[in-house]
């Protein structure tokens, strides 16, 4: 609880204070030394405010002020007067004193001025918990930035977290699709109860529709046992459908009919099964123009996309890359007992240039590798070798064939793409745009699984 202090050389008079402040519910304490009272101060941080007189044996009200100024330039210090003496309190006001009152007073007179300041003081609290609440929404959960497209998003979170609405995640690869995802999750009613993410692109269709519906055992070859399925998992929680761009239409019809009648039945089974999730689905395909070409339902895709989020790609949010190398940074420390403190001028004008097409993460695995490899405690530019540098540097063209050139490219381009994406190959596979099958004969042929 806050107090009121009263320093007053006459006992009647700072008793008369107390019990006036009593009277209004406030809290006090008085005292007749003014080093009493700076004890009392710093002793005790309750006090938010000083009544003292000016005029005192020993020490004055300005030495008070002073004193309880420095030890806490918070507290508001108000000194009371006699007549006469108001160009001391003059003097008071431009030491720091918040206001003065003159001897004499009415009762009223004294309440005014206290409940004046105990209103600024609140204000100036409220002032400050904002800020505080706006700093935190620079970070989201694990979701770091503050340029103002991820603030944005920050925005969007809260906005649609506690909603019931589906919602669409579109963004590049690496972008923080997922890390949305969890972060509506996490931050809506339903947290209590299962996140469960499906890989869609993981799985073969009859795969993927056991996995979400389930089935029953003998269904299927292989289908040994009942399996109960994502949805049924995730009954009061959200499933999240990632990577949703390329299921099969029969799996969408299905998936339709979940979003409108919040049933299905498993593989094998005739008995509708009742559900209540909230789907989050992800994407770094343009849906529409899967919709325009008739692969992908656009009934399903006005019901997904209740609420679209557009995950800006990193280079269009760079002023985010300070920031993000300090998150990695501590994390990746952390993880590798190193000290690394910083990046030098030089290397973050080398980040700050790259266009990162493998986005956040791709960021997150050079600040990775850096802190790994770095030798001082900061970051150069070597230890921060880029995608399209490496490319650029097989300079070995001597006696060798366009054929050999451009398989030593390939093979580059190709362990690239898999840094970039983790080691993920479907992923890498999606990016290059091959498909699944080529992308790994590639690797048998430049011998590249050996590496992973
Ligand atoms: N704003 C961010 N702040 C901190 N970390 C982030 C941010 N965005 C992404 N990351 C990190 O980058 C990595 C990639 O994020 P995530 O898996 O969510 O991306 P994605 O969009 O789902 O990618 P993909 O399409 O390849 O699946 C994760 O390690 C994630 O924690
Ligand atoms: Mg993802």
């Amino acid at each position: 609880m806050k107090k009121i202090l009263i320093v007053d050389d006459d006992m009647a008079m700072g008793e008369m204070c107390k019990e006036l402040l009593k009277s209004k519910g406030y809290a006090s304490d008085a005292v007749t030394h003014g080093k009493d009272a700076i004890e009392k101060v710093s002793m005790n941080g309750l006090y938010t405010i000083v009544l003292t007189d000016l005029v005192m044996p020993d020490m004055d009200g300005i030495e008070v002020l002073k004193k309880v100024k420095q030890h806490n330039p918070n507290i508001d210090v108000i000194v009371m007067t006699s007549y006469g003496t108001v160009t001391n309190a003059v003097e008071a006001m431009k030491l720091g004193a918040s206001d003065y009152i003159t001897k004499p007073f009415k009762r009223d007179e004294l309440i005014i001025v206290i409940e004046k300041i105990l209103q600024l003081q609140h204000l100036e609290g409220e002032v400050d918990r904002l800020r505080s609440e706006l700093g935190e929404k620079y970070t989201f959960g694990n979701i770091i930035g503050e340029s103002p497209k991820i603030k944005k998003i920050y925005e969007i979170i809260s906005n649609v977290s506690n909603t019931e609405a589906n919602i669409l995640i579109q963004g590049e690869t690496g972008t923080g699709k997922e890390l949305v995802a969890r972060a509506i999750h996490y931050n809506s009613t339903r947290k209590d109860y299962s996140f469960v993410k499906v890989d869609c692109a993981a799985l073969a269709e009859t795969l993927l529709e056991s996995e979400l519906f389930g089935h029953e055992k003998g269904s299927f070859t292989g289908a040994t046992k009942d399996r109960i399925g994502r949805f049924r998992t995730a009954d009061r929680g959200t499933v999240f459908l990632d990577e949703i761009g390329n299921i099969s239409l029969s799996v969408q019809a299905k998936l339709l009919r979940v979003l409108q009648d919040s049933e299905f039945e498993a593989v094998g089974s005739d008995e509708p099964i009742k559900v209540n999730v909230r789907i989050i689905a992800a994407t770094n395909a343009d849906l529409e123009e899967r919709v325009e070409k008739g692969l992908f339902r656009r009934d399903l895709f006005y019901r997904l996309n209740v609420i679209r989020i557009l995950l800006p790609p990193l280079r269009e949010r760079m002023d985010d890359i300070p920031m993000l190398v300090a998150h990695f940074l501590s994390i990746h420390n952390k993880k590798n007992r190193k000290k690394v403190e910083g990046l030098s001028r030089e290397a973050l004008t080398k980040l700050m240039s790259y266009n990162w097409p493998g986005n956040i993460r791709e960021l997150e695995n050079v600040v990775e590798r850096a802190v790994i490899l770095c030798k001082g405690n900061m970051i150069e530019p070597v230890d921060v070798p880029l995608y399209q540098e490496k490319i650029g540097a097989l300079q070995d063209l001597s006696g060798k064939s366009l054929q050999v050139l451009m398989d030593q490219v390939e093979r580059q381009i190709i362990i690239n793409t898999l840094e970039l994406t983790s080691a993920d190959k479907e992923k890498a596979a999606k990016l290059l745009q091959i498909s699944r099958a080529s992308f790994y004969n590639k690797l048998n042929k430049h011998k590249i699984t050996e590496l992973l």
